[in-house]
Parts: C-alpha cells; sequence; structure tokens
C-alpha cells in the first residue's frame, strides 16, 4: 500500500475521513503525539492497528471522539467524571470509564474499562466529525520505539502499512495524554502528561499517583495498565541517566563520555539548556530548559529519535524533578533507559 502524506485541506481530512469510515488506518496529529486511528468499532479495522505497530494484544488502546455526547455510546460517565471531563476535554487527558457492551474486546484487551480521549487539536477535531466513528488510536510508532511528534516520524516508522498520514506539524505537548483510571474509588493517573495531578484536584478531592510510574514493574506485578509493562520509548543507542549535583553531574558525565569515546563509540550528552557551558567541547544536545519542563517534553521523543538518525551508540541524560510536567518527562526517560540511573553524588564520594 502507498501511504499517502496529506496536508490538512478540507478535501484532504474528507478523504482520511472516509478512509477511516472505511475500516482503513490513518495517522493523525494530536495536540500530544501523532495517533495511528482506526475505526473502534470495526474489529478487524482494530485488529490491523496491532499488526501495524508489532503491538501485543493485550495491550489496550485509547477510543477517540470528540465531544462527552460522542462518548455516551461508548461507556458510563458518572457526575463525578462528568466534571473531569467539562474541565479538561477536550485536552491531553484519557480517562478510563466503565465500558458499555458496543465497545469490542479487541479494543480494550477485554477489560471492564474503556480508555476515552477528547482531543483539543482541531484537525483532530475535524477528522473525527467528519469520519463519524469513534476513532481507536494508540501512538503511531512501532512498538517500543519513541512516540512520533511529526508526520515524518510516523512515516518513517509504518510507511506501506497504513492508507494516509495527516501533516499536522509538530505535536505541541510532545508526551501522550495524562491518563487516569476514574473506575477507581480514588481517582488514579496511571501514566503521568500534560495534565497533572495538582491540576486535577481542581475538580477532584482526590488524586492519586500509581507508584510504579517511576519504577520497573517486579517480577509477577499485575499491571494497572498493560503498556506500562513494556519496554517503551527506547532509542537504539544505550541511554543512562545521571541524577545528583550539578557539577557532580557534570563531572561524572565527562569521564563517562571520555571512556565511551576512547572505545570508539559514537557519544551523546542531553543536557538543559542551563547547563550547556558544562558540556564544551562534547557532542551536546540541549533537551529543553530546566525552568520550564513542558519544553523538555515537547522535544523529548524527537531528540531520542534524532540520536538513532545521527548513529549515536551511547547517550548520557541529566534529569528533572519528577513534578508537574517534570513527572511525565521522568516517567518516560527512566523507561527509554531501562530505568538505568547513575548517582554521581554517591560517585563523588566513593
Ligand atoms: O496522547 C495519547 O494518549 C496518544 C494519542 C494518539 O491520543 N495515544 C496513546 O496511546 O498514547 P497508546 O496506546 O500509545 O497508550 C495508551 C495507554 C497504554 O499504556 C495502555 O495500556 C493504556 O493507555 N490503556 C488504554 N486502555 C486502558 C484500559 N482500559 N485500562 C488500563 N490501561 C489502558
Ligand atoms: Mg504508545
Amino acid at each position: 500500500m502507498e501511504t499517502l502524506l496529506l496536508t490538512p485541506t478540507e478535501e484532504n481530512l474528507l478523504l482520511a475521513a472516509r478512509a477511516l469510515a472505511d475500516g482503513q488506518l490513518v495517522g493523525m496529529p494530536t495536540e500530544t503525539v501523532y495517533g495511528l486511528g482506526a475505526d473502534a468499532l470495526n474489529e478487524a479495522a482494530v485488529r490491523s492497528i496491532f499488526a501495524a505497530k508489532g503491538r501485543p494484544a493485550d495491550n489496550p488502546l485509547i477510543v477517540h471522539v470528540p465531544s462527552v455526547e460522542a462518548a455516551e455510546p461508548l461507556c458510563y460517565i458518572d457526575e463525578r467524571s462528568r466534571r473531569v471531563m467539562a474541565h479538561f476535554c477536550p485536552g491531553p487527558l484519557t480517562l478510563l470509564l466503565p465500558k458499555k457492551p458496543i465497545v469490542p474486546d479487541v479494543v480494550n484487551a477485554g477489560l471492564p474499562s474503556v480508555a476515552i480521549r477528547i482531543p483539543s487539536h482541531p484537525i483532530a477535531r475535524r477528522l473525527l466529525e467528519l469520519s463519524g466513528v469513534p476513532v481507536a488510536a494508540p501512538s503511531a510508532n512501532t512498538s517500543g520505539k519513541p512516540s512520533p511528534t511529526t508526520a515524518r516520524h510516523v512515516y518513517d516508522d509504518l510507511a506501506g502499512k497504513l492508507h494516509s498520514i495527516v501533516d499536522g506539524g509538530e505535536c505541541q505537548v510532545g508526551l501522550e495524554s495524562t491518563v487516569l483510571d476514574m473506575t477507581r474509588e480514588v481517582p488514579t493517573v496511571l501514566r503521568p502528561g500534560g495534565i497533572t495531578p495538582d491540576m486535577l484536584l481542581a475538580v477532584l478531592d482526590e488524586v492519586q499517583v500509581a507508584d510504579s510510574v517511576l519504577r520497573p514493574l517486579q517480577k509477577g506485578e499485575k499491571a494497572l495498565s498493560p503498556g506500562m509493562l513494556y519496554k517503551h520509548y527506547a532509542p537504539k543507542g544505550m541511554l543512562s541517566l545521571v541524577k545528583g549535583e550539578r557539577f557532580n553531574v557534570e563531572k561524572l558525565i565527562r569521564r563517562l563520555y571520555a571512556e565511551s569515546a576512547d572505545m570508539g563509540k559514537t557519544v551523546q550528552v542531553l543536557a538543559f539548556e542551563e547547563h550547556l557551558s558544562g558540556y564544551e567541547g562534547l557532542n551536546v544536545k540541549c533537551i529543553g530548559s530546566l525552568a520550564a519542563p513542558e519544553t523538555v517534553a515537547h522535544s523529548l521523543f524527537a531528540t531520542l529519535r534524532q540520536a538513532d538518525a545521527e548513529g549515536i551508540d551511547v547517550l548520557y541524560s541529566e534529569v528533572l524533578p519528577p513534578e508537574g510536567v517534570g513527572l511525565a518527562v521522568m516517567n518516560r526517560l527512566s523507561r527509554a533507559a531501562g530505568f538505568r540511573t547513575l548517582d554521581a553524588d554517591e560517585e563523588a564520594n566513593a
């Protein structure tokens, strides 16, 4: 199949919407990352999403709709969830809600809940309206790779496996939506994102964050969100995170960089704008501002993909405090590094 790269004209959106309603796969921009969409009520179409991504069938998909009204046939929405939706939807938030029978099991891996998201991206919204179907869409990357934040990323991973990709430019948030489980007594963030727990407290009395957000699952532990089981977001090169006091971090990274370079490896440092001067003379990439974690979120996946394109063998990254949007950044960065974290302060005192 030749994959069409579409500019988002009304005519092209109609073409893509028809393909969706027809059971085909379409890459679509959202405010978080690009999605690989298919008609959520068409089992065969949904199966082809899993095939195209190489995604395990037990990892459920998010269903995208243009409005709360369009979500009603798919799930039960109580008063508390309605409040959350009224405040944050459309936007980068996904709610787990009790599912109605119309949703085929293939969408949500047979779980009692279904994930619902109302994106705010105008192109996604128009596409959803025109297609007239609820759209199941995971991130449009090959399973395990960093999520795509440009149409080009989608093309690089999936060309030939989908009908078309609508090009909406760079995604604004850059990390996937916050996944909030509303089926529990205390609403629980299973995947942190642009909507932070603090923000959610504006309309909820209590919010919990799943404690697996910043650590690997233990052997035998059941994943609350099956997506957390898998190695994720990883670049091809070996990424390690380095934490500690700023000058200890610089010192350790400089030493490890030299060791790797001596072994003939291509090395790259991922550092905050504020710290770039500490890595003069090294191959260093700015990952945004420490003072503005949303800038790190915005460019993280693109930076990891770029490292792959440059053939980087070894990467060392600075870390930021897991607070606010920083929690979402550290959730993805930790997984991208396979939880390899070096403590520069310990090293300095050794
Ligand atoms: O921002 C986003 O959420 C993007 C855009 C395209 O909307 N989509 C996205 O989908 O990130 P995906 O499939 O890459 O991630 C969905 C996550 C997975 O970790 C999955 O396990 C979890 O949501 N999930 C979906 N339905 C679930 C359910 N019923 N119960 C628990 N976890 C669920
Ligand atoms: Mg994904």
